[in-house]
């Protein structure tokens, strides 16, 4: 009797790639996340980890954001989050833009950046830049002994457990949660949200991994909508503010493991230039997750659809309204809508999956991609 051992396969854990894998982990990798960072008696956010004062973190004023790729796009959702629950401005920027910039630093001018590996180059060039110009600088990474963890004035690791895939998924989810965790407590140190407002943001924290989980289970709509992208070479992804900011996201990954061309547009500019491109049968995901926008999301897409656009819509459970307008719709679990994203996320990730196995590629090594970006 002899079994054959692959250590690779063993590794995946029964799943058919890395990618696939660490999907399914989002939900663990998210309470890890969370974990102790959770005061439960209280509802509040606590942060053993941060070694400067609650006064030394009040005094910030002004925030950016440096990071590549994915880890780029948890900053988009951060910085919606940051600004509406604390009132500080953040600029996001792209590190390889960035580090040749000549930036605008105050004395209360804090940098975060965020990388999984915690070895971009790019990112880690301008981690140094700015320590240079004696700005404080914390890093969202997932890689403890990292250059960023340990080059970084303060740290909050993310804990999402090792992430294998080139294309980022629980790293993506695991660093929203982060954000959404330091925001809170900013916004306890700065008093600009009463308890009762992050009790409320803890609450529906909390359920947000089971809620991932009951979307895994109910992936069977997206495999079958990626299956009908089999022929298509493009694909447009629309969204308006947070739901734009996740569009980038799932447009990224279905660029980079399935190959096919995608952009991910502002829904309220495609009049201005992208509408052009819009045909007969063109598949557009469109997201009308924001209530307090989408009305005006709606009318996008009808714009699209009178082109001809094969829409696939993104809407929350018990809005019935949007399957008016669009082709087909996926229901994303209700929760706060400025913690939607992390729901979001997941059929999109699913979509580029499908997309990708679809077309017979190898889904866990992208062409021309490496999971950790050391070089310029
Ligand atoms: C995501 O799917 C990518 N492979 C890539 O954009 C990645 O997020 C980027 O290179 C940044 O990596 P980091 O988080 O390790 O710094």
């Amino acid at each position: 009797f002899h079994v054959e051992w692959d250590l690779v396969q063993a590794e995946k854990g029964g799943y058919d790639s890395f990618m696939l894998k660490e999907i399914h982990e989002q939900p663990q990798a998210v309470r890890e996340t969370m974990g102790a960072r959770i005061d439960q008696e209280n509802k509040r956010i606590v942060m053993p980890e941060l070694k400067m004062s609650d006064a030394e973190l009040a005094k910030y004023d002004r925030i950016y954001i440096v990071a590549c790729g994915t880890s780029m796009h948890a900053g988009l959702v951060g910085k919606d989050v940051i600004e509406k629950w604390t009132r500080v401005p953040v600029e996001v920027a792209v590190a390889s833009e960035f580090r040749y910039r000549d930036p605008i630093y105050t004395d209360n001018t804090l940098m975060i950046v965020i990388s999984q590996s915690g070895e971009t180059a790019d990112t880690l060039a301008a981690l140094r830049e700015a320590k240079k110009s004696n700005v404080k600088v914390m890093a969202i990474t997932n890689v403890v002994g990292s250059s960023v963890a340990r080059e970084a004035d303060e740290v909050i690791f993310t804990w999402a457990g090792p992430e294998v895939a080139v294309a980022s998924t629980k790293a993506y989810t695991s660093q929203v949660v982060a954000l959404y965790l330091f925001s809170l407590y900013l916004a306890q140190v700065k008093g600009t949200l009463a308890a009762t407002e992050v009790a409320e943001v803890v609450d529906h924290l909390q359920e947000i991994p089971a809620k991932i989980t009951s979307m895994l289970e109910d992936a069977e709509q997206v495999r079958h909508f990626a299956e009908s992208t089999k022929g298509v070479n493009s694909l447009f992804f629309i969204g308006r503010s947070l739901d734009y900011a996740v569009s980038l996201e799932g447009s990224l990954k279905l660029k980079e493991i399935s190959y096919i061309h995608s952009e991910a547009y502002p829904a309220g500019e495609l009049k201005h230039g992208t509408l052009a491109l819009i045909e007969d049968n063109v598949p557009v995901v469109a997201l009308a997750t924001q209530p307090d926008i989408y009305e005006k999301m709606v009318s996008n897409i009808v714009e699209v659809k009178a082109r001809g656009a094969r829409v696939l819509g993104f809407a929350i459970e018990g809005n019935n309204d949007l399957a008016k307008s669009v082709d087909e719709v996926i229901y994303l679990p209700a929760t706060l809508p400025m913690l939607t994203p992390i729901l979001t996320v997941i059929p999109l990730q699913l979509l580029s999956y499908f997309a990708s196995v679809v077309r017979g590629l190898d889904v866990d090594k992208p062409r021309n991609l490496a999971k950790s970006v050391t070089v310029e």
